[in-house]
């Protein structure tokens, strides 16, 4: 329940986060690029900067029997991958 992962791909242009990480306030950015910073503990929104859409999330699945986590998949459009298109089936 207290273990999240997001993309670290900023949704304004798509400038790389890293490890721009706030633990005290469990915020990612500011993106160096133009300002954005995202609320890993608010489902990653944009809490200031140019970004109008939220950091996605990335959907964990828990292996019990080992205490293994796996991603499984993504929340929302990360920025500048084709990917994005294909599984929505608009791509050929
Ligand atoms: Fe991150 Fe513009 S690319 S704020």
């Amino acid at each position: 329940g207290d273990v999240v992962a997001f993309s670290n791909i900023c949704t304004h242009m798509g400038c790389p986060l890293g490890t721009i990480y706030s633990p005290e306030h469990k915020l990612l950015g500011p993106c160096l690029c133009h300002f954005t910073t995202f609320d890993l503990t608010n489902r990653g929104i944009v809490v200031i900067g140019q970004a109008t859409e939220d950091l996605p999330q990335i959907q964990l699945e828990l292996e019990d029997s080992t205490g293994d986590i796996y991603a499984t998949g993504v929340m929302g459009l990360v920025y500048g991958h084709r990917s994005n298109l294909d599984a929505l089936g608009a791509v050929e």
